[in-house]
């Protein structure tokens, strides 16, 4: 079957789009009214996998630390992931801080405004790409992020798992046939907030949708059904304990090494069994175990699996003067705060500084 939409049906799809993005859309986000393609490319890649509401503070944040494209790629890596701390998908702080090089090199410190260029940055898919286009070049280019998929799959009655090449490949093409040829922006902008804020993905609020009249999943009933689930497959999971070192008011926090998870985060050391812990300690890092009390457990999901940790908290005995060996440093649980730490890590010494208050 061909998703060739009838040219007047597409017509019909963009114009409504248009028009409730002008009346009910959103026109004051901090990375909109610009057209600073390093805004908007930072927007964009902070909003990949994280929602407006949590990216605006970061972002207010991160731009004012790195307000160029050229402080963002003479900082070093560690500053970059600092700011990103908390974010998440620690990845594409990585790959933006490769993309600002990559820029000042490749493109004499400006960013580039041909789409295969913006495509080839580290970090940016086609659909980032194709709202970079937009919003920064005002160039007429398709985009397709979760959200979008939904809105599509609903409104053409799409089946299948989005998630899927087949499926995806079908969306691409829906999504390149139903661009309209003015007023891109406002269009792009308002598949978003329609994503957003209307065809949320339970209980989408039709009745105040602008493509209710047309979208053949309200219309058979079938808004529940679309998108279709990812298939079913459990996400394997993994375990490890955290040894949480402590002397004199101080926690050792260790450099994780890239690539891997949080490769670049600093976090605590980890062992396999709780019964290594003494163990380690003393060949690992030369210090005695005083006590050690087991914390309560965290669950954290990554993409492909799910980590159980547990954390154990130990008093230790540095025997030398302390030698800080590289990539390990000692900290009060407060500047811990404000290193490059993964989420989990945060909520471990977040409990430690309110353990500590008492
Ligand atoms: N999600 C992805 N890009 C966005 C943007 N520019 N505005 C709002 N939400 C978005
Ligand atoms: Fe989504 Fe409902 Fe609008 Fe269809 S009518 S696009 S299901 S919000």
């Amino acid at each position: 079957m061909s998703d060739r939409v009838a040219a007047n049906e597409s017509v019909k799809f963009s114009k409504h789009v248009i028009a409730w993005q002008r009346r009910a859309g959103r026109h004051h986000l901090p990375w909109q009214n610009t057209a600073d393609p390093y805004r908007i490319w930072l927007s964009e890649i902070m909003l990949q996998q994280t929602q407006v509401a949590a990216v605006i503070p970061y972002f207010e944040q991160f731009v004012a630390r790195f307000p160029t494209i050229a402080g963002l790629a003479e900082a070093p890596e560690d500053a970059v992931l600092a700011e990103w701390s908390g974010l998440g998908y620690y990845a594409r702080a990585r790959n933006l801080h490769r993309a600002a090089r990559e820029i000042m090199e490749r493109h004499q410190g400006s960013f580039p405004n041909r789409f295969e260029d913006i495509l080839s940055l580290p970090g940016v898919g086609r659909s980032t790409a194709g709202a970079i286009a937009v919003f920064a070049f005002d160039q007429r280019f398709p985009i397709l992020d979760g959200n979008v998929k939904r809105v599509l799959a609903r409104c053409f009655a799409i089946d299948g798992y989005p998630g899927s090449s087949a499926v995806g490949n079908r969306l691409w093409a829906l999504a390149d046939n139903l661009l309209p040829d003015h007023d891109v922006q406002a269009y792009t902008q308002g598949l978003m907030d329609l994503g957003a804020q209307v065809c949320i993905r339970s209980r989408p609020k039709c009745s105040e949708c602008p493509l209710s009249g047309q979208c053949i999943a309200r219309i058979q009933d079938r808004v529940k059904a679309l998108p279709a689930a990812r298939p079913k497959k459990e996400r394997p999971r993994r375990s490890t304990v955290m040894l949480i070192l402590e002397s004199d008011g101080e926690i050792m926090l260790e450099k994780r090494s890239a690539p891997g998870i949080w490769g670049g985060l600093w976090s605590f050391p980890e062992i396999d069994a709780i019964g290594d812990a003494a163990q380690a300690c003393q060949h690992r890092f030369g210090v005695a175990v005083q006590s050690a009390d087991l914390m309560a457990p965290l669950e954290h999901g990554f993409t492909h699996f799910s980590l159980n940790i547990s954390p154990l908290r130990c008093r230790v005995i540095q025997r030398d003067t302390r030698v800080e060996a590289p990539g390990r440093m000692w900290v009060q649980p407060c500047s811990a705060l404000t290193c490059a730490i993964p989420v989990p890590v945060r909520k471990l010494v977040a409990q430690l500084r309110t353990a500590q208050d008492d």
